[in-house]
């Protein structure tokens, strides 16, 4: 299946191996720990990471006992995927992947999660998302547990307020569009994320239910937590990182301020 050029070219760049190591990514990467360590099926079950890119996520998992399927698209990220699960030999992914999450190369009821972190927001037709869940729905063995992320139809809003980028008359055409239609277009001169959908939490519970899936919840990942001035220096201080996350924590329930929130279901036990 053909991905848009401009979201391989993006990747390409090789950046995203460094995304939750830096910045915002750090609040992500471990507010996401503590959702998955909630929501997953205990280890050693099995999960397949579909949009796994480099594999941060899939190798901390594997690295929790998790048996780990790992998908991408991008040649690169399968590539460092498979470096970073070779630099963990006694906690090796189990399988990894070039595919895409709309035609997912797993069997059958053979997992029993499966994280999205990039094809929903990537996906920017309904169609080819609703492709995408009913994927991730046919791999997992019923009851199984879907924990898919999204991106906040607001989150550009939000950031550009903060950094001043909304005086920018292009960036500020960019969040019109976004929050009139959820379709997210950086004009050429900014450096941010490539194509891209953007949802509202109400939207994205329904696209889960359209698919033959349960929702259970949908949380914020970072809340209002990422707006704090000077973060990586906060973050480096132990008790403001924790009062950071407590933060996170408090606020979850209101996804929408979040730029990233994640959608938890299951698959029906009688489909
Ligand atoms: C921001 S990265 C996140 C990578 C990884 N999930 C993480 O959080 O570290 C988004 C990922 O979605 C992948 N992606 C984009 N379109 C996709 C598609 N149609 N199917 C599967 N993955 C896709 C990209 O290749 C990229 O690796």
């Amino acid at each position: 299946m053909k991905m848009p050029p401009e979201i391989t070219a993006f990747y390409n760049e090789g950046k995203e191996a460094g995304r939750l190591f830096q910045g915002l990514g750090l609040l992500e990467f471990a507010r996401m720990q503590e959702i998955l360590s909630q929501y997953l099926p205990p280890a050693p079950a099995v999960v397949a990471d579909i949009g796994g890119g480099p594999g941060t996520y899939a190798c901390w998992l594997a690295g929790s006992r998790y048996a780990v399927h790992l998908v991408d698209p991008v040649p690169l990220h399968v590539e460092q995927a498979k470096t970073a699960s070779l630099e963990q030999p006694a906690y090796p992914l189990t399988s990894c992947c070039v595919g895409d999450a709309r035609c997912v190369p797993l069997a059958d009821t053979s997992v029993d999660a499966v994280l999205l972190h990039g094809p929903l927001y990537h996906l920017t037709s309904r169609d080819d998302r609703l492709l995408a869940l009913r994927e991730a729905r046919r791999i997992l063995r019923p009851e199984g547990v879907l924990v898919a992320v999204a991106i906040s139809v607001y989150a550009s809003t939000i950031v550009g307020l903060v950094r001043g980028w909304v005086w920018d008359s292009d960036y500020l055409g960019m969040v019109r569009e976004e929050i009139a239609t959820g379709q997210h277009r950086r004009p050429p001169q900014w450096d941010i994320l490539t194509t891209a959908f953007f949802h509202h939490p109400k939207d994205l519970a329904q696209e889960l239910t359209a698919a033959g899936l349960q929702h259970t919840v949908t949380l914020g990942i970072q809340d209002p937590a990422w707006l704090v001035p000077e973060f990586e220096q906060c973050w480096r201080e132990v008790s403001k990182r924790e009062t950071l996350m407590q933060v996170a924590r408090l606020v979850e329930h209101e996804p929408v301020h979040s730029p990233h929130m994640v959608a938890v279901a299951r698959k029906p036990q009688h489909p």
